[in-house]
């Protein structure tokens, strides 16, 4: 727990890497072997790889970076994000630090309960199916827990059975089983399929059906994460804009997302900049957030926004999310990837829902940030800035002599490698003078 820490690291991004290296070493009490798995000394190796997947010839490298001033339900969080796309990381602690500015983030969950799918046809009367398998519902479940396990031995396991009569398809009527299996700290993927795969043949036989599919579903709607916050609107003012004016821009954004879906979509792909990247580094399965993420967004039959925005009384800005999170803390890459094990331990988290708590908070920080920069000075200027960084960077500067090569591009309009080396030499010939 790292409880005792503040999250609000003033000037953490100028640091260089190997000073923010140390520090967040420091924050979370990484041992030397943990340093070198995220300098790249040691890390996911090869041989590793080879156990992971299929025809491995190699690794695969991203840059992990940390978002700051996160403060969620009274505890501070330095939080690890893998991500290639510049900006996102920055634009996220610096919305952080606006929830903060306002109490910080309030987060709850359900309970980790995951939904397997049976697909049972051939069924003379599907209702009639669906009565007899409801009707032995205590003695499936219990089978599924005889499968035992490490879930089950944590207390998790077979919750309740759910039916599903689908009567209009193309290839006749069919009754869909659900079995709602709590993961625990897992993500669970395995658990519930090696359920469904148990449950099947007894199902047959209640129902006189033929079993086709027996897989879990990425539409994890019983395992939703909320985050919600305030912004003081104080904080939201600008020399350009006003914090009622800014508010106000912000609010119609997040409408424009609830009601178009060209819109939404855009949106919560932003959203997912912040959660796919905390979901990447913590070893987690990226594609199932994704794609429950964005059933959960059309679940009201049109696709739509995953946060909501409006204004309180006292004229603040407040916003919420929610989503289906199913992301485990322990088994599959949460165990064998080393950098994963690392940004677990830096996040501090005790839980699979403290984790998801967390990731919820982080896209509805994305979200304000792309929001307040779309709605007040656009996102190019900032990506620009990153973009002239990067430049400097590879003309050679580092140091102070980066912010000073950014800021004679940005003046001059002239974000280019040859320009950037121009003035590295400039500015130090003028140096040492
Ligand atoms: C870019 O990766 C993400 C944004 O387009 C998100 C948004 O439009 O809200 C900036």
């Amino acid at each position: 727990m790292n409880a005792q820490h503040s999250s609000r690291l003033p000037g953490f991004y100028k640091r260089s890497l190997p000073e923010r290296a140390a520090i967040v070493a420091e924050w979370a009490g990484l041992t030397p072997e943990e340093q070198a798995v995220l300098l790249g000394v040691s890390g996911l190796n090869a041989a590793q790889a080879d156990h992971m997947i299929e025809n491995a010839i190699g690794v695969y490298g991203l840059p992990m970076g940390i978002a700051t001033n996160f403060l969620i339900n009274d505890q501070d969080y330095l939080v690890p994000m893998v991500i290639e796309e510049p900006s996102v990381v920055a634009a996220v602690s610096n919305a952080a630090r606006l929830f903060r500015a306002g109490g910080g983030f309030i987060t709850s969950s359900d309970e980790p309960l995951m939904i397997g799918q049976i697909q049972v046809l051939d069924l003379a009367d599907v209702y009639v199916a669906a009565g007899a398998v409801m009707a032995q519902r205590d003695a499936l479940l219990r089978q599924v827990d005889e499968i035992g396990g490490s879930i089950v031995k944590h207390g998790g396991g077979a919750r309740d059975l759910q039916v599903r009569p689908i009567l209009d398809t193309p290839v006749g009527p069919m009754l869909i089983v659900h079995l709602i299996y709590d993961t625990r700290d897992a993500m669970g993927a395995n658990a519930v399929n090696t359920a469904v795969e148990h449950l099947a043949p007894q199902i047959e036989t209640i129902t006189g059906g033929r079993v086709n599919l027996r897989i879990l579903s990425n539409l994890a709607d019983q395992r939703k994460a909320r985050a919600e916050g305030m912004i003081p609107a104080g904080e939201l003012a600008t020399e350009r804009i006003t914090s009622e004016d800014a508010v106000q821009a912000i609010i119609e954004a997040g409408i424009f997302a609830e009601v178009d879906p060209y819109r939404a979509t855009t949106h919560n792909k932003g959203i997912l900049n912040g959660i796919d990247a905390v979901v990447i580094a913590t070893g987690n399965d990226w594609r199932a957030i994704e794609a429950g993420a964005h059933a959960y967004a059309a679940r009201d039959g049109r696709y739509t926004s995953l946060t909501q925005w409006w204004k309180d009384e006292q004229g603040n800005l407040r916003g919420a999310i929610e989503l289906p999170l199913a992301v485990g803390i322990v088994g599959g890459a949460t165990r064998v990837h080393p950098a994963a094990q690392v940004a677990l331990k830096i996040l501090g988290v005790q839980s699979a829902r403290q984790l998801a708590e967390v990731i919820a908070a982080v896209g509805l920080a994305q979200n304000l940030a792309a929001m307040r920069a779309l709605a007040t000075e656009g996102i190019q200027r900032g990506h620009m800035r990153m973009h002239a960084r990067q430049i400097a960077i590879a003309a050679g500067a580092s140091g102070d002599l980066v912010n000073r090569v950014v800021q004679a591009m940005i003046e001059d309009n002239t974000i280019r490698l040859e320009r950037a080396k121009e003035l590295v030499q400039q500015f130090k010939r003028a140096g040492s003078n």
